[in-house]
């Protein structure tokens, strides 16, 4: 199967060059998977993606996860159709599934000033889990306002906007395969890294 993944991208009139690419990111899913597998190896987790950005990553991580495992969705919205985040979180989708007693793995695209995901983790530790872990597959750390403790990072990144895999800009650019950076030629585009942390 050939996805789409052109060298450059121009999205809602911003230039976009290639970051991450499928190769480094089938890579990493699979060594993150591997990871989840070993700690939830006698449990049954549900994974929550958050929508709309994670549905990509949790389709491709959850294909290699090999314990007994559950899917819901939770719908925020705090970019609105800007390029940084609005400083406010709109719930637009509760959970269908009851989380009480469950081992809930919240599943992100990337996090950002954290403010979701501080979010999320509220609301999720309200309705009683058993634990709660948060995955992501990019973390921004120096753009850190709101703290919050992320078990499983796939890459760290400067603070840079990004765009495919999921992620959007203004709605757009979701469908291309591979992780692509704005290029407006101003900001450190230094490579991403894998946290010594999670290189188990
Ligand atoms: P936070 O609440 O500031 O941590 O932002 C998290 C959310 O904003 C993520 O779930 C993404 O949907 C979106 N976001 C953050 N950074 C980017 C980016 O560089 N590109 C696209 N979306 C982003
Ligand atoms: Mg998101």
């Amino acid at each position: 199967m050939t996805f789409y993944q052109p060298e450059t991208v121009l999205c809602n009139g911003a230039l976009f060059r290639l970051y991450i690419n499928k190769e480094q990111l089938d890579k990493r899913i699979v060594e993150l998977a591997g990871q989840i597998n070993r700690d939830y190896e006698d449990k049954k987790p549900i994974f929550i993606g958050i929508l709309n950005g994670a549905f990509v990553f949790l389709a491709d991580l959850m294909r290699h996860v090999t314990v007994p495992c559950e899917v819901d969705f939770f719908k925020l919205s705090s970019y609105g159709d800007e390029k940084v985040s609005s400083g406010s979180v709109t719930e637009l989708k509760d959970l269908d599934a009851d989380v009480e007693g469950r081992h809930v793995i919240l599943i992100e695209d990337i996090v950002d000033t954290g403010l979701s995901m501080r979010y999320m983790v509220g609301r999720i530790k309200e309705k009683k889990p058993a634990s709660v872990a948060v995955v992501t597959l990019l973390h921004k750390p120096d753009a850190t306002k709101h703290y919050v403790n992320v078990d499983y990072v796939g890459f760290q990144i400067p603070t840079l906007f990004v765009l495919g895999y999921g992620m959007d800009y203004a709605q757009e650019g979701r469908n291309l395969a591979q992780i692509y950076v704005i290029d407006d030629g101003s900001e450190d585009s230094s490579s991403p890294v894998i946290p010594e942390h999670a290189k188990k």
